[in-house]
């Protein structure tokens, strides 16, 4: 028998037994929990006290029962002499159902805890944004921005058709992940030179699939934290797609203004992100993504309605805001300009 919590016993000889003791304390509010839900201390009150008279009762077999009930009397919630089985002092007095000192629902309630505390490390550790993973683990970073490669093809050949970069030379690709739109651009665009910035452990996969389509003469890689890090200069126009939802309303205006101060008189920005509806009711995915956001770190990121990206846009300093759906129910897009 563990010897009570409250008794604080620690050995005088350093040993591995209350460790053990400790590790699987849970198997004892198992069993306990099982003999109160199954009403077995009830039942033996009310006469019903041998193996098969309470296997009978239980609708078990015998051989389970008979384990059950053996552990029961491990953990002295039980006693059996002459094959009989009796409840001790306090497990009669308590956890015999329909007396007034009944107590067996109070101990059936901490089950509900018993989830918690099994991940106590986890909820103390304060829960870690979608790309802390990214940045610190190389496998969770391949496996995004293999899919990211694969799933934007199109868009990024969109972007291309799209978007007139013919009189661009240099395109910043802040988040730019696989490089998937800067390599669709250059592809379009034979003058036009990219790089791409993002996290080292994101840019070694980007690294492949520059190198794949070719482009490693026009299209080079930098790590960079957008928030963290200044923006290198000569770029023309700067890219950032997808990357600000899990962001808070200062990051986004932070990586507006400091677009802003790089791009030259006459350079542009173009955002592409998930947009809410000036009412917030959609659409769908913006929304989900709004929420997603709260199971983060704090502060939370948000999406945004236009009119609040106009808002940070023009306090940046931006002009001529041309607001464009991209891929409808997905991204929206705006263009804005820094002026001559
Ligand atoms: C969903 S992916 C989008 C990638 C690319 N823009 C696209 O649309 O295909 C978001 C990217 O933003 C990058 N990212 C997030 N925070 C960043 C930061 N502070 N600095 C640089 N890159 C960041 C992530 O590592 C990830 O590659």
């Amino acid at each position: 028998m563990v010897d009570s919590m409250t008794e604080k016993h620690r050995p005088a000889k350093a040993t591995v037994k209350r460790i053990n003791e400790m590790s699987i304390a849970f198997q004892q509010a198992g069993i306990l929990w099982a003999a109160i839900e199954m009403e077995i201390f009830t039942k033996v009150s009310q006469g019903v006290n041998e193996l098969e008279s309470l296997a009978g009762e239980l609708g078990t077999e015998l051989e389970t029962t008979d384990r059950l009930l053996t552990a029961c009397c491990a953990l002295e919630l039980l006693e059996r002499e002459d094959g009989k089985y009796q409840n001790p002092p306090d497990v009669e007095r308590f956890l015999v159902k329909g007396t007034s000192t009944y107590h067996g629902d109070w101990a059936l309630y901490h089950k509900s805890g018993y989830d918690r505390w099994k991940n106590l490390a986890s909820s103390l550790r304060p829960p870690k944004g979608i790309y802390d993973r990214l940045r610190d683990d190389p496998d969770a970073a391949r496996e995004l921005t293999t899919a990211g490669y694969h799933s934007s093809i199109r868009a990024g050949q969109k972007f291309a058709r799209e978007q007139d970069l013919s009189r661009r030379t240099l395109l910043l690709d802040l988040g730019g992940g696989s490089g998937v739109y800067s390599i669709m651009a250059c592809q379009k665009y034979p003058d036009l030179h990219a790089i791409v910035c993002d996290y080292p452990t994101i840019l070694a996969v980007t690294d492949e699939f520059i190198s794949e389509a070719g482009l490693t003469d026009r299209i080079q890689t930098l790590p960079l934290d957008y928030i963290a890090d200044d923006y290198p200069s000569g770029a023309d126009v700067i890219l950032i797609c997808g990357t600000l939802e899990p962001r808070t309303s200062e990051d986004h205006q932070l990586v507006l203004r400091k677009s802003f101060q790089v791009l030259p008189p006459g350079g542009e920005l173009i955002l592409i992100t998930n947009m809410l509806e000036a009412d917030q009711s959609g659409p769908v995915e913006a929304v989900f993504s709004n929420l997603g956001n709260v199971m983060g770190p704090k502060p939370w990121g948000r999406i945004h309605t236009p009119a609040e990206l106009t808002d940070f846009l023009t306090k940046a300093g931006f002009t001529d805001l041309v607001f464009s759906d991209f891929v409808p129910g997905t991204y929206r897009r705006v263009t804005a300009q820094k002026p001559s």
